[in-house]
């Protein structure tokens, strides 16, 4: 990879289809950058497809994380322009927030302030929505400070909740607007 063209770190622990979409959506187009993935678990299946993409990953442990500068080194080491939160849990710790201002963002899958914080992710957010008889829902885009979910917002699209959908038809249309306008907002800040 040539050293001078910015990176985009990706942060992600789960299936990895928002980190797909942006790499392609960047290929597709002919935007020129570099990627590197990076998971705190082992075993994402996240980390199977940057093999498939050719894409740099480093996995990590909470404590290389959390209370030493393993990350952050492993990230100075290279120009990042963005850093992308796609399915990562973690809260992000004060090094690197403060290393990277407004250079950190976020997806949530829901329309925040509602339905974040600690412990809100993935089906547990649709399924608080539906028993909840929320009548929209949708993505939040945000920056990430050093609380859960909390930052600026930079995008948020919404849908209709009807009353006979289920968590998983949630999740669905959740999963189609993130697709749509996620890959758009890091090219946004990639280049601007
Ligand atoms: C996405 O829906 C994202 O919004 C959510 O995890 C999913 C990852 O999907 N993030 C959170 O819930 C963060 N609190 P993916 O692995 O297929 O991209």
């Amino acid at each position: 990879m040539e050293k001078d063209i910015p990176y985009i770190a990706i942060f992600a622990s789960g299936t990895g289809s928002n980190a797909v979409k942006i790499i392609s959506h960047f290929r597709e187009n002919n935007i020129e950058a570099n990627f590197c993935i990076l998971s705190n678990k082992k075993d994402a299946p996240v980390l199977q497809k940057a093999a498939e993409l050719n894409i740099e990953t480093f996995s990590f442990g909470r404590k290389d994380f959390a209370e030493n500068d393993t990350v952050l080194n492993y990230l100075k080491e290279k120009n990042i322009k963005l850093i992308v939160l796609a399915g990562f849990l973690w809260l992000v710790p004060k090094n690197l927030v403060e290393n990277y201002p407004e250079k950190i963002i976020n997806i949530h899958p829901a329309l925040l302030p509602n339905y974040g914080g600690k412990g809100m992710y993935g089906m547990k957010v649709h399924t608080a929505v539906v028993d909840n008889k929320e009548k929209a829902s949708g993505i939040t885009i945000h920056f990430v400070d050093e609380h859960y979910d909390h930052g600026k917002h930079i995008l948020q699209k919404s849908f209709d909740v009807l009353p006979d959908d289920t968590p998983e038809m949630v999740a669905k249309k959740v999963q189609q607007l993130e697709h749509k306008y996620f890959p758009q907002v890091v090219e946004n800040l990639y280049l601007q």
